[in-house]
């Protein structure tokens, strides 16, 4: 029994493979406005190789909790694919993206560039209650620029020193910023944003051939805290998440957290899985599942293989 378990535990453990060095997130363009708690940027050059190993190109780019939408943005700035559906459950993540997509960037845009930076003018432009949706855009820009970590969630707290010591306008760049929602207008035409819920949208589309799905939910499998503290709307059924890939038919990626329960869903769904070194916030090393149906275009990368309760590093396939 043991011995089988061993075998078993083996051949799932050896289907995981890593990229020995994190990816360096300054290589890759910053085309969100925002600083999303958990967002993807390290992720861009594996979805760019997953796109390029698709035996046809895909139509359209389905991102179920899209966040601060770097994947989409990239997809549709590079011409990945040629439509995005961005959904996200926030309201005030949504506002955002339904101003720049309603046609308001340049409002929001000029917003930024004539707000001055101080604690007081944060709190008392905080203290209003917006009026229109692209006020309340502005709102939660200014909110992921000065709160702890840009998280929007309950109990965030301003951020008090900052880098180098500069405080609440530590992470308030208004030129980047108003330029980075001024770029967007070009790929605009292509956003189909929907404030609703990730998993229905999926199931909308589940049927369509030229259709897939970047999918990054909360991390809160296995009682894992992160989503909880990081996001307002932070429930969700993974194990019917993880059923509706099955029934998809475009094909799919999901990243997760490298936890227990996590990994056994995968095994229990056939799925596949790599582990993919990122840096957090503190610049740390940590590990990011990735989960999909057929992940042997990720070999072509540097890879640690995992044989066991250690990792061991394999070297790239040439
Ligand atoms: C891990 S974050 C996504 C980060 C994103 N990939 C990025 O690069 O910025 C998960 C997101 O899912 C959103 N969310 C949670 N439940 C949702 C649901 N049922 N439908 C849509 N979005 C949801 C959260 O508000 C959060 O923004």
């Amino acid at each position: 029994m043991a011995t089988q378990r061993q075998l078993s535990l083996f051949s799932e453990l050896s289907e995981e493979i890593a990229l020995p060095r994190p990816v360096n997130v300054a290589s890759v363009p910053q085309r969100s406005p925002f600083r999303y708690p958990g967002g993807k940027t390290w992720f861009v050059p594996a979805f760019r190789r997953w796109i390029a190993s698709l035996k046809s190109k895909p139509r359209i780019l389905v991102e179920p909790f899209a966040g601060g939408g770097i994947i989409s943005l990239t997809a549709l700035f590079e011409n990945l694919v040629e439509k995005a559906i961005m959904v996200e459950l926030d309201d005030e993540v949504a506002a955002v993206w339904e101003t720049i997509v309603n046609g308001d960037a340049e409002w929001l845009a000029n917003r930024i560039l004539t707000f001055t930076m101080t604690r007081e003018a944060v709190e008392e432009e905080l203290r209003q209650i917006p009026a229109t949706k692209r006020e309340k855009a502005f709102q939660t820009i200014l909110k992921n620029r000065t709160l702890h970590g840009g998280i929007l969630a309950e109990g965030s707290r301003f951020i008090r020193r900052g880098e180098n010591g500069k405080g609440i306008g530590s992470r308030w760049y208004p030129k980047t910023l108003a330029q980075r929602v001024i770029n967007l207008n070009h790929i605009v035409s292509r956003i189909d944003f929907r404030c609703d819920d990730g998993l229905k949208v999926m199931m909308e589309f589940a049927s369509r051939k030229d259709a897939i799905y970047f999918i990054d939910p909360p991390y809160t499998a296995g009682g894992k805290k992160a989503g909880k503290r990081l996001y307002k709307h932070h429930q969700i059924d993974h194990e019917y998440l993880f059923t509706m890939c099955e029934s998809l038919v475009g094909d799919f990626l999901m990243t997760y957290d490298e936890a227990e329960e996590v990994k056994e869903m995968a095994r229990r769904h056939r799925f596949q899985m790599r582990l993919i070194p990122m840096k957090n916030t503190h610049h740390a090393t940590m590990r990011e599942l990735v989960i999909g149906r057929e992940l042997s275009w990720l070999d072509e990368l540097p890879t640690i293989r995992e044989s066991g309760p250690r990792y061991s590093v394999k070297k790239a396939k040439k």
